[in-house]
């Protein structure tokens, strides 16, 4: 709870001449109910530094200034503070770095061992892509603890807490904020003259705000800042100080390093906390936005980063907000469509009015892994599916699995041979306790059910998932909640589907349409826009934030399971499946280095595809300001375009 004395000060009714507010007791009223309208709301985004490697140090116990960075097989996926003054980024390969800094610990990040019970952290786990996948168990168990102390750290019935990533949350903090406000300024519980809630507020009897350490946002004029502080100045400083507190707390207690960013909405709160970094928090008070956010790219923004970005930068020849904030809104929306205009009108004008979501459920898991090199024997597979089994089963351990909590309905098994990828789908039995062995069978039948189709070696990956969650008995939908509907069951149960999908195709409608999706566009906008300042924009670094931030972070839709891994290595095979020479991405526009870089971008394009389709398109209309003219369909199919050219089926998760 916020205690230092924060106001420097106290002269009611002090100021240049304007006597009252421009707020309204009805605005200050709105924020007990998180109201995404009342101008006076306060949200924050809290992010870790350099997160998987602050992980490493704690494990480790790393002393503070000490270079280090996580590795993924030869390549970085993490690098600390103390490192990224060397100039190592994730560009880097582990080689590059240690020139850079001899002293840099290089952790490799733990791996599952082919045939193992359970990840570990393995020495020589780099030099074992072809027998090891990748566990970001650590992390998420980490993750966590570290959502779970900055909830206990808010007061329980006053919290809003949207986990937006593996190391990012939105807080909302109007309703702990109003209540602050009442205890400091009791005159503002008083009721408004004449009972009349669009009355203005009393102006606050303060004339100077103390921000401490926070980076403060400057304002564009001098005329700005002698303005008095209003109640939104008050109420944002009350959530600075609270969050300055959370920060302490993470810190203190587990030892983890944030930043973050304060502001009125979401948008701007995730400006803010990657404005300074690291350990910084950065207030943008309403009197700053326009400032702040007028020396910016809009490709900077979140949802601008992809390819409306793009689209936005060649339609008005310019990526500069400033000069974007001249042009009216017909004219946005006469380039961009009614929706897309409106949004981008409002949104670089720092209006955002998206809620925080608190209700973050995972919809699906995924484990998968891409073969360099490919493997050749049912043998292997099934060793495999042994490892996503047990990982998808400890993450639904803790998704309250065993206590019937939630459960998955659906379970799915990719395969990919000869760019030609199967799939079969079944329901996974209900009315008994999921265990680790059943998903383990459920995968081998389902393995079987595909080598009945024709030749599936050699085999370049397979992604086990699990998808369809439902409350359980414990949950709020009673037993309902497990048995499947008429359709439904029919639809899972008469046969398990079939799929093909040749990801090289250019000839994909249905596919195509999906890039449109404002869904994978702000996913991939968060993609190209969270590059850390070091990167320096090398491809490889892009092409692997792809992946990672798969497996990292997830969109805001907030299913945190999927987990794509980003295999490199060559194969003669790989090559010569792929008829390109630009190993640019058809469908993000990311260049990729070379054939191996591309075909594993697109491994993780087709996991996020399957990712959306499990999702559904239910998600998109929780959106309210976004470019819905860019909405996909409900459904969506597939064409099988090369191989037995069977037309195959929805690839609809139920
Ligand atoms: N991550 C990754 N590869 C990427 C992007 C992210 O593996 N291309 C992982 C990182 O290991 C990281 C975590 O996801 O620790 C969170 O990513 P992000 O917040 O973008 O970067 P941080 O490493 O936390 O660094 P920063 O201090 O800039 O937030
Ligand atoms: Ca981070
Ligand atoms: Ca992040």
């Amino acid at each position: 709870m916020p205690s230092s004395p924060i106001f420097q000060g106290s002269s009611p009714g002090y100021g240049t001449g304007r006597r009252k507010s421009q707020f309204t007791y009805r605005q200050l009223g709105l924020l007990t109910s998180y109201s995404t309208s009342s101008p006076l709301r306060v949200v924050s985004h809290i992010d870790l530094d350099a997160f998987y490697a602050q992980c490493e140090m704690v494990r480790l116990g790393t002393p503070e200034d000490q270079p280090l960075a996580v590795q993924q097989w030869q390549g970085l996926i993490a690098v600390n503070y103390p490192a990224r003054k060397f100039g190592i980024g994730r560009h880097c390969t582990v080689t590059e770095a240690k020139k850079m800094c001899p002293q840099l610990i290089a952790q490799h990040v733990a791996t599952w061992k082919e045939g193992d019970e359970k990840w570990a952290y393995h020495e020589d786990a780099a030099s074992h892509i072809g027998t090891h996948k990748v566990s970001l168990d650590p992390y998420r168990l980490q993750s966590r603890r570290i959502l779970a102390l900055i909830k206990e750290s808010l007061p329980a019935n006053l919290q809003k807490v949207e986990k937006a990533s593996i190391d990012e949350v939105f807080v909302d903090l109007s309703a702990q904020i109003h209540s602050i406000l009442l205890q400091r300024f009791p005159e503002l519980a008083n009721p408004p003259p004449y009972d009349d809630p669009t009355e203005k507020l009393p102006l606050p009897p303060i004339s100077a705000l103390d921000w401490q350490a926070d980076a403060l946002v400057d304002l564009d004029d001098a005329e700005a800042e002698a303005d008095d502080p209003d109640w939104d100045d008050v109420a944002i400083l009350i959530g600075s100080e609270i969050v300055r507190d959370i920060r302490a707390e993470v810190r203190r207690k587990i030892g983890y390093t944030c930043s973050a960013g304060i502001a009125s909405n979401k948008m701007l709160s995730k400006l803010g906390s990657g404005h300074k970094k690291p350990n910084q928090q950065t207030v943008i008070r309403n009197r700053a936005v326009q400032h702040f956010l007028s020396d910016m790219k809009v490709t900077k923004i979140r949802n601008l980063g992809g390819k409306l970005g793009e689209q936005v930068t060649s339609v008005f020849e310019t990526d500069s907000i400033k000069v974007l904030l001249a042009v009216p809104v017909e004219q946005m929306k006469a380039k961009l469509g009614e929706d897309t205009g409106i949004w981008l009108y409002n949104t670089i004008r720092g209006i955002d009015t998206s809620e925080v979501n608190a209700r973050t459920q995972i919809k699906s898991m995924l484990s998968a892994k891409s073969f360099r090199p490919l493997i050749n024997t049912m043998d292997q597979a099934v060793r495999w599916l042994r490892i996503f089994a047990a990982d998808i089963f400890s993450r639904l351990v803790e998704e309250g699995v065993l206590e019937n909590k939630r459960r998955p309905k659906t379970i799915n098994l990719h395969h990919r041979h000869g760019g030609q990828t199967r799939s079969r789908q079944n329901a996974i039995p209900q009315g008994k306790i999921l265990d680790e062995t059943t998903l383990f069978e459920l995968a081998k039948n389902l393995m079987n059910q595909i080598a009945l189709e024709g030749r599936i070696w050699p085999c370049a990956n397979l992604s086990l998932s699990v998808a369809g969650f439902e409350d359980g008995v414990t949950g709020n939908m009673g037993i309902g909640g497990f048995l499947l509907k008429g359709e439904e069951a029919k639809s899972l149960m008469s046969s398990s589907r079939e799929a093909s999908v040749d990801p090289h195709s250019e000839a994909r409608p249905e596919k195509r349409r999906r890039t449109d999706n404002p869904g994978i566009q702000r996913f991939l906008a968060r993609a190209s826009s969270s590059s850390d300042a070091n990167d320096g924009g090398a491809e490889e670094a892009r092409e692997h934030q792809c992946h990672q931030t798969v497996a990292n972070q997830p969109p805001p839709e907030h299913d945190a399971s999927l987990q794509v891994e980003q295999d490199a290595s060559a194969t003669e095979t790989k090559t010569r499946q792929l008829p390109i020479t630009d190993y640019t991405c058809s469908r993000c526009h990311a260049r990729l280095e070379n054939a191996e870089a591309h075909q594993s971008h697109l491994d993780w394009h087709f996991a996020k595809d399957l990712q959306e389709e499990e999702r559904g398109s239910s998600t998109l209309a929780n959106r309210p300001a976004g470019p819905r003219n860019q909405k996909p369909p409900a459904s969506t199919s597939r064409q099988a375009t090369r191989g037995s050219g069977k037309k195959q089926s929805k690839l609809n998760f139920g």
